[in-house]
Parts: structure tokens; C-alpha cells; sequence
């Protein structure tokens, strides 16, 4: 059996930036409220029409190129999103057209905020199974556009971009495990209305807003996540020493810190991009990925624990060696 290794990594985040301050003009909140409890310092917004496959497209020739991998080689495309530029085709489709690699698969997961986790672990199984030999997996939202802007809870936590890793296979890991999970009970914490009608024309059935019971997700969240820190780490036999890297979801610095005292690592062993990114949805881990790694603080060799949690629930982690 062989095992999926990143080549390479890619970001892209949309130019428009909106600071807390401006926030602070549309509803009743304050930068040090959203600095203390979230960690969020600014995020990044969408142009109007600018779409999810556009930020896909600019993350995945980013990570290309540094893979050095033409796209005509790709026989795999998976995309992570929660906001596709349609219905369908899916945005895996789109982005194999603007690539230029018709023929390969090329599909949509939908996790949310995990998507970036799940759509990995899906690609990995392609790869661990010999039937690809070169994937590509991407991370990407436009979250800001399910942001109702007059809800103060939700309206200040996210950010739009993407992220994506080109895959290979190889004789070594790699990736040592995915672990992904789910738990459709929870759905009237966070969710989104709207969608494919019941019946009439329409497209969206009430407003189509991001709804969400903020402090009973962040509990959850920090529990799920202590959880399944430790399940990845048993699957393969590691301690919490034989990590260098921790690079989670970037929801809120305070389930960042909950996950990593639980894990024991210390806050330089942590990648944060919370502060510059908000939360984007399924882009945060690669994002955050492609800015360790081009900053040089990840190399090769080194071991990383990503890991995601998100609206469904769902949640997962991988365990890598980069
Ligand atoms: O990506 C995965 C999905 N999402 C998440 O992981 C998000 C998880 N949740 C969170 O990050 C946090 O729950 C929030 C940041 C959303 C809220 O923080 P919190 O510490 O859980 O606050 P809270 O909801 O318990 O509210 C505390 C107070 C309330 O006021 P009172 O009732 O104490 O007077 C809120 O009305 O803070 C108030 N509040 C705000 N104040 C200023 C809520 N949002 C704001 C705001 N600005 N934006």
C-alpha cells in the first residue's frame, strides 16, 4: 500500500480587508470585545463577484506551481466547500475546466469547516488504495456571503479564502491517519437555511444566514476537539511530544489554547493565523498550512496535527509528516 505526501502548498486570500473597527460601525461591538474573546483581528472579504472557485483557482496554481506539477497530471480533484458557486456543477468541476485537467475526478465535499479535512482524507484514500497517483485537495469559502450583518454573534468571526496541497503517492508516509467524524444531531446549532426548494421555484427558503448558538458550539467544539487530538495521536502511537507542529481550525484563539493545553504543546508549536483570517470556514487549516510553510517555521520532516471542527457537527484531524 502506499501512502499520499504533500508536494506543496497554496493560499490565496481576497484583497478587500475589514478591519474590527469597521465592524464597530454596523453593529453594537467593540475591537476589544472581539480581540478578547475570539482573537480576530481583521478578516478578508470578497470582492462582489468574485466567487468561491476564483479563491480555489488562485490557492491551487499556487500550490501547483510550487509542486511543480503540471495540472494535466492531476487525476484527482477534491474541493472542501460549504459555498459553491452553484448548486451545481460542483466547484471541483469549474476549477478542473479553468485548470485545464478535463478527465480527471473531480468532486464537492461538503463539512463546513472540516471540509479541508475531510476532503484530505477522502484524497488520501484514493491514493492509499493505488488508484490515483496525484491529487490535488483545496479548502475554499466565501463564508462572508452567509453572514447576516446585523448579527453581532456571527457577522464578526468570519473571513473568506482558500487554501490547497498538491498530493503524490509514495512509498512512505506522509499522511499516517485521517479520522473523520459526524454528528447530524446538533444541527440547530449552526446551520444555514436554504437551499434546493421543496417545492416552487424558488432557490433560498428563508434568509439564507449563517444561525448560530455561539457559546454552546464553543463548548462542544473544545470537548470534541480535546477528543479527537488524542485519538489521532493513539492511532498511530505517537505522544503529544512527537509533535512540532499543531495547525487546527482557526474558529477562536480561546479553542485554539484549549486544544493545545490539552495536548501540552506550548504556544510556538501552534500555528495562529486567527487574528489576520478570522474564521474561514473550510480554507482555515490550509491557509494556515501554506503560511507555515512559506514562512519557513514548517520543514520537512516535521510532523503535524491538523484538525477542524464545524457546522453538522462534523470534525476530524489528520496526522502528517510533511
Ligand atoms: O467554526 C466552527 C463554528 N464556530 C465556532 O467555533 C464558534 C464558537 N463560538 C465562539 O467562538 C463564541 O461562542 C463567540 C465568539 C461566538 C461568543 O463568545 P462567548 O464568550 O461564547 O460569548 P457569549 O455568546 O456567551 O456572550 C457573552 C456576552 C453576551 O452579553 P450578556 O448576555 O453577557 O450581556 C453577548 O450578548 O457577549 C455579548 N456579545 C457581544 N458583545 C460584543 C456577543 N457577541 C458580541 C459581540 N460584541 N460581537
Amino acid at each position: 500500500m502506499s501512502y499520499s505526501r504533500i508536494l506543496a502548498t497554496g493560499s490565496y486570500l481576497p484583497e478587500r480587508v475589514m478591519t474590527n473597527a469597521e465592524l464597530e460601525s454596523l453593529v453594537d461591538t467593540s475591537d476589544e470585545w472581539i480581540r478578547e474573546r475570539t482573537g480576530i483581528e481583521r478578516r478578508h472579504i470578497v470582492a462582489d463577484g468574485e466567487s468561491t472557485c476564483d479563491l480555489a483557482e488562485r490557492a491551487a496554481r499556487a500550490a501547483l506551481e510550487s509542486a511543480g506539477v503540471d495540472p494535466a497530471e492531476l487525476e484527482l480533484i477534491v474541493v472542501g466547500t460549504t459555498t459553491p458557486d452553484k448548486i451545481y456543477p460542483a466547484t471541483a468541476c469549474r476549477l478542473q475546466a479553468r485548470l485545464g485537467a478535463a478527465g480527471c475526478t473531480a468532486f464537492d465535499v461538503q463539512a463546513v469547516c472540516t471540509g479541508f479535512i475531510y476532503a484530505l482524507g477522502v484524497a488520501d484514500k484514493f491514493i492509499k488504495t493505488g488508484e490515483v497517483k496525484r491529487a490535488l485537495v483545496v479548502g475554499a469559502d466565501t463564508h462572508s456571503r452567509l453572514l447576516d450583518w446585523s448579527d453581532r454573534q456571527t457577522c464578526i468571526l468570519f473571513g473568506d479564502g482558500a487554501g490547497a496541497v498538491v498530493l503524490e503517492a509514495g512509498e512512505e508516509p506522509g499522511i499516517y491517519s485521517t479520522h473523520l467524524h459526524a454528528d447530524g444531531r446538533y444541527e440547530d446549532l449552526l446551520y444555514v437555511e436554504g437551499g434546493v426548494p421543496l417545492g416552487g421555484g424558488e432557490i433560498a427558503q428563508g434568509h439564507a444566514y449563517t444561525k448560530m448558538r455561539g457559546n454552546e458550539v464553543f463548548k462542544i467544539a473544545v470537548r470534541t476537539l480535546r477528543r479527537i487530538v488524542t485519538e489521532a495521536l493513539d492511532a498511530n502511537g505517537m505522544q503529544p511530544s512527537d509533535i512540532d507542529w499543531l495547525i487546527p481550525h482557526q474558529a477562536n484563539i480561546r479553542i485554539i489554547e484549549a486544544t493545545a493545553r490539552k495536548l501540552d504543546i506550548p504556544a510556538e508549536r501552534v500555528v495562529v493565523t486567527v487574528a489576520e483570517h478570522g474564521n474561514t470556514s473550510a480554507a482555515s487549516v490550509p491557509l494556515a498550512l501554506d503560511v507555515a510553510v512559506r514562512d519557513g517555521r514548517v520543514k520537512r520532516g516535521d510532523n503535524i496535527l491538523l484538525e477542524a471542527f464545524g457546522g453538522g457537527f462534523t470534525w476530524g484531524s489528520a496526522l502528517i509528516r510533511y
